[in-house]
């Protein structure tokens, strides 16, 4: 949700944080721009459109400088024009921003009156104009950026340079992440490790509040008041190499293709190989005594919430209350005491989880997190963390870090059910074998492709799909249908398969082909007889089974494909992976920006 990236050093800056834009991409690609300080003077070029257009226009007039600021945007406020795109500034100041300035309106009325004349329809414009304003009245720029900081409400991560002042960078962060980056005689600002990573590993975040001070020699941080505060420097596992496509097409096809490495991974940390026994770190609570889980999430970590409430209560025997967090954060729903808070991200940073998270706590529930980055603000403000093992996922629709998650949480109720009593060992043992039979049987999906693809060649005709699925089948249905809608623009909607007779069975006939997650399983019949009544109405049934229920959808079904036959526990995963190569394949033919679908960005930082 719009990325930031800075540079101070010795060398041409605009081509590196040009480079840093390139990895940031995927949290927006609405419009870019870069600004440097030439010979003192800030210089700013600017492109509507993906990045490649802000590099057409950087060849026909390349930026000189050794420091400067850039931004891909997601638009919030104003149209994704090339007027509305970052940095925004005057002749002294110029600024780059990701967030929502909430008080925006009556800042710039204040500024108007004091005579600044606004050239953008941006929130983002009024910070540069309220530091112009302090600068104006001889404050330093240190002065200046603060004073302005101080009076924004809402959120931010920010990035500024200031005329005159070579070598100076200063950022601050509030609801929307920022990290430093140490070079050698270089220091850098990015929205996240990844933008820094072939920069550098040794990163510092900032904390919520924190603003900071860079020079090329280093870094200063301060709280929210102005004190001085140390913030640690880390070493970054990431490295330049894990952010290429590796030859794949689109980063999805490359995420899809780890999936079962992903999923090793992400066993390994959670299972001990020695006595195959679940290992959950510390918790925030005693896991065998909870009473009540509230689950709560957004978009496809939602849909793997989803499947977990199937998990924990069926096998867990353990009551799941779940809601997406854009509604749990407002509903103020009665907590009971023995709850425990299970919240789910891959990013970390989504603006409604980490609302919901305080939400949570703040009525003493324990807040035990899954994610995939581990330095992001949810990762801090959680009790307690199981990461998934997935590494970035830079397509902007989730594959990889959804089945990571659904891993963590196949792994957690075996632990929440081994605590609470309810799990014998031989039971234990079998569940555990699924999940490590797991990477080897996801890696034989990849076999489909061919099947897949003829399947796609009928959604890719349709106007409007529908996805059905049963049990834990059903949020599986959702993530396909998301999938599908995201990437293709095809509209498509889940429903559970019992549910279609209740009102969507009217949209039935030819034209509207369904999809069918329908394992082998307890479910079995009863989906089957859902496609039945589909198929009677005229229906196109496309169905994902597997090779023991498969001869029974080929006489009603136009395409059945057969996956590989897995314990029931751990159908969710194998589906999941077949439903999004589905979502992939149909993407390919309507020809669409598949890694950079419109009006999508990753990490949704707003509300
Ligand atoms: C769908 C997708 C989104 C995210 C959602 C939550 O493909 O990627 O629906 O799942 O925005 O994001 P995180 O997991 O970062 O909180």
């Amino acid at each position: 949700m719009c990325g930031i990236c800075g540079v101070v050093g010795h060398n041409q800056a605009a081509p590196i944080v040009f480079e840093g834009l390139r990895r940031l991409e995927y949290r927006g690609y609405d419009s870019a721009g870069i600004a440097t300080l030439d010979e003192g003077r800030i210089e700013r070029r600017r492109a509507a459109g993906k990045l490649g257009n802000l590099g057409e226009t950087l060849r026909e007039r390349p930026l000189f400088g050794t420091t400067a600021i850039g931004h891909t945007r997601w638009a919030t406020h104003g149209a994704p024009t090339e007027n509305n795109a970052h940095p925004h500034g005057t002749a002294r100041v110029a600024i780059v921003h990701n967030g929502i300035i909430e008080n925006f309106e009556t800042l710039r009325r204040e500024l108007e009156q004091l005579g600044h004349r606004f050239e953008t329809e941006t929130d983002s414009e009024t910070i540069a104009r309220l530091v112009d304003h302090y600068l104006s009245e001889d404050q330093s720029p240190r002065e200046a950026a603060f004073a302005a900081i101080s009076r924004l409400e809402g959120a931010y991560a920010l990035a500024m340079i200031f005329a005159d002042q070579e070598g100076l960078l200063i950022g601050a962060r509030h609801g929307a992440p920022l990290a430093v980056g140490y070079g050698d005689g270089e220091m850098f600002l990015g929205s996240d490790s990844l933008a820094l990573a072939p920069l550098t590993r040794r990163i510092a975040y900032l904390e919520d509040g924190d603003r900071v001070v860079v020079t090329r020699s280093g870094a200063e941080f301060f709280d929210d008041k102005g004190d001085p505060v140390e913030r640690a420097v880390q070493t970054t596992a990431l490295v330049a190499g894990v952010i290429g496509k590796d030859g794949y097409r689109h980063y999805m096809e490359k995420e899809l293709h780890e999936h079962p490495l992903v999923i090793g991974q992400t066993l390994q940390r959670m299972i001990d190989p020695a006595t195959r026994k679940v290992v959950l770190p510390d918790m925030p609570c005693d896991i065998g005594a909870i009473r009540r889980c509230v689950i709560t999430a957004c978009g496809s970590a939602f849909y793997a919430g989803m499947v977990g409430r199937y998990w924990l209560e069926e096998i867990a025997r353990l009551p799941v209350d779940i809601d997406v967090a854009s509604e749990l954060r407002y509903r103020d729903p009665p907590l009971e005491a023995g709850s425990l808070g299970l919240l789910i991200s891959q990013s970390g940073e989504t603006a409604d989880t980490l609302a919901a998270l305080r939400s949570l706590r703040n009525a003493g529930l324990p807040v035990l997190s899954i994610l995939n980055a581990e330095h992001s603000t949810m990762a801090r403000e959680s009790d307690a963390v199981l990461g998934t093992v997935a590494g970035p996922e830079i397509s902007v629709a989730s594959t990889k870090a959804f089945t990571a998650q659904l891993t963590v949480l196949a792994c957690l109720t075996i632990g929440v059910a081994r605590a609470g009593g309810v799990l014998g060992d031989a039971q234990e043992e079998e569940l555990v074998s699924a999940l490590l039979d797991l990477p080897s049987r996801a890696a034989e999906i990849f076999s489909f492709g061919d099947d897949i693809r003829a399947m796609a060649s009928v959604v890719a005709e349709a106007r409007d799909v529908l996805y059905l699925g049963r049990g834990s089948a059903y949020p599986v249905a959702m993530e396909g249908a998301l999938k599908l809608k995201e990437i293709s623009y095809i509209h498509a909607e889940a429903y559970a398969a019992g549910e279609m007779k209740h009102g969507p069975i009217s949209l039935i006939d030819k034209t509207v082909p369904i999809v069918a997650t329908i394992p082998s399983g307890a479910l079995f019949e009863k989906t089957l007889s859902n496609l039945q009544e589909a198929k009677a109405r005229g229906g196109r049934l496309l169905a994902f089974t597997d090779e023991r229920s498969a001869h029974r959808l080929n006489a009603i079904a136009e395409r059945t494909i057969a996956l590989p036959h897995v314990h029931p526990f751990v159908t969710p995963i194998i589906q999941t992976i077949a439903v999004q190569i589905l979502a992939y394949e149909t993407a390919l033919l309507k020809g669409t920006d598949v890694d950079q679908p419109r009006n999508l960005a990753k990490s949704v930082t707003v509300e």
